[in-house]
């Protein structure tokens, strides 16, 4: 049986998504959108790994950058992360986003890389804000068990390398891109 479209629908679907090309490239500006803007909603997709026991795991992040040309996107993370771990043992990640505004789901598979102490994660620390190094400064490890939430640490003076010993940049390498449109 062949489901018939109705010119109706195709009406009501803008050109932009019946072609890939454009579709590819309006997902590259939204996400660039989303690094750059806070407010937009792929600033903090959904990056999903493979558990060390090789459960799914997922999580918010932060979208930092975005390469268009490369193809390349940027996270930071802790080093001591769970996540960290489960990356170096497999890198096959997929970054889930909705943006409500475009009504469009983007998901994206790729490859991580992990970079720490290098020119890169280097690069990105100095441009972080101290209220962002700050989150590395932390003596306990992400996810590690407390009797009750403790107060949040001082944030490091703009100068501080405290925390830069657990900073790591995520660099994600798109394979591929699908995009849903709901009309
Ligand atoms: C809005 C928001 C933004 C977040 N951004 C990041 C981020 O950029 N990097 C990160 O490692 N964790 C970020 N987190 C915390 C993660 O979602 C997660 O709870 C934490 O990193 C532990 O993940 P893991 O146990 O899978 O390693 C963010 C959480 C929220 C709610």
């Amino acid at each position: 049986m062949t489901r018939r479209i109705m010119p109706r629908d195709v009406a009501a679907i803008p050109p932009i998504y019946n072609d890939l090309d454009a579709m590819d490239a309006h997902a590259w500006t939204l996400l660039a959108r989303g690094a750059n803007e806070a407010r937009s909603l792929l600033h903090t997709p959904v990056l999903a790994s493979i558990g060390l026991d090789g459960a799914p795991q997922a999580r918010t992040v932060v979208l930092r950058a975005v390469d268009r040309a490369a193809r390349q996107l940027r996270i930071h993370t802790d080093r001591r992360s769970p996540k960290f771990a489960e990356l170096q043992h497999d890198p096959r990640v997929t970054l889930l986003a909705y943006d409500a505004a475009e009504t469009l789901q983007v998901r994206l598979r790729g490859a991580a890389s992990l970079h720490t102490g290098d020119a890169l994660a280097h690069a990105a620390w100095v441009a972080s804000a101290p209220s962002s190094r700050a989150c590395y400064a932390q003596t306990e490890p992400p996810g590690s068990a407390i009797d009750c939430p403790g107060i949040a640490p001082p944030v490091p003076a703009s100068e501080s390398q405290a925390g830069y010993e657990n900073f790591a940049v995520v660099l994600l390498s798109v394979t591929a891109i699908e995009t849903l449109y709901l009309a």
